[in-house]
């Protein structure tokens, strides 16, 4: 995969896949079957138990950037840039330099639209960085500011959303995430951004998107308490009875055998004792 095919496929009106992705097993397992993988900063709510994705730092991001991209030959390795390190143009050069290099990502994602996040679009891709957007709801910076909710809900907000989107692709992004944003707004985005050739992602945006995303652990039933699933994720599989079932199968066969289990050893022990006194 390549950022050519991607826009082979947006041209083509051919569906885009992203699932995020935060580990070598995993992502040996769904390389190939989607076509970009992202090493969110939800990896802070899903893996490391935290409340907000801001509690992940870049170092943390390039060692799970790493473990991805260990795995992962075929599908594109996206990484997020976490939280802060792309308020300086300067900081957001170095930071996406060190998901590149250290990491091995094949692009970098990061959130917001407007003409100041534009220019760091523009400075990254023109410094060879692939570059992924993300307008509507934007986790990093929601909570005080504008909610956990649905984003550009009034005509006014709409358009604030397809132009970010448009801004963004202008500036050189190769796709463009919508998250929780109305059906009809992403619908709108995404003829704009066809147009030229960009993917539009949707995350709880409506079905008229160049593409899905989700957290991986949402579509295998696999959401962890602090990640709680949002409504609108589908899911694909039911992993965690599964998960749950296959550790008391583990349990029961260990319990069951333990008292034998001790019988055997203390026997192993007896002859190694017969054999150092004879
Ligand atoms: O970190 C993440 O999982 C994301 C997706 C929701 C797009 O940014
Ligand atoms: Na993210």
């Amino acid at each position: 995969m390549s950022f050519a095919d991607i826009r082979r496929k947006v041209l083509a009106t051919e569906a885009v896949t992203m699932l995020t992705c935060y580990d070598a097993g995993w992502a040996s397992l769904l390389d190939g079957t989607v076509d970009m993988l992202l090493v969110g900063d939800s990896v802070a709510n899903v893996c490391l138990g935290m409340e907000s994705t801001r509690g992940v730092g870049l170092d943390a991001m390039v060692h799970h950037t790493r473990a991805v991209r260990a795995g992962a030959r075929r599908s594109l390795v996206v990484a997020d840039m976490p939280f802060g390190t792309y308020l300086q143009r300067s900081d957001a050069l170095t930071a996406a330099a060190r998901l590149m290099s250290e990491g091995g990502a094949d692009a970098v994602k990061l959130e917001g639209g407007g003409d100041y996040l534009a220019g760091t679009v523009r400075a990254l891709s023109r410094a060879g960085i692939p570059v992924v957007g993300h307008v509507g709801l934007l986790p990093q910076t929601a909570g005080a500011a504008t909610g956990f909710r649905v984003q550009g809900q009034d005509s006014a907000g709409g358009r604030a959303v397809v132009a970010d989107a448009v801004a963004l692709a202008n500036a050189g992004a190769r796709a463009v995430v919508l998250e929780m944003v109305p059906d009809e707004v992403a619908a709108a985005a995404t003829a704009r951004l066809r147009a030229m050739g960009v993917a539009t992602i949707g995350i709880g945006a409506g079905p008229g998107c160049s593409g899905q995303v989700l957290v991986l652990h949402d579509a295998l039933g696999l959401t962890p308490p602090h990640a709680r699933a949002p409504r609108f994720s589908r899911r694909f599989a039911q992993l965690a009875p599964a998960a749950q079932a296959a550790a008391e199968a583990f349990a029961s066969a260990n319990g069951m055998g333990a008292a034998e289990a001790l019988q055997a050893a203390l026997r192993g022990r007896a002859i190694v004792l017969d054999c150092v006194t004879t």
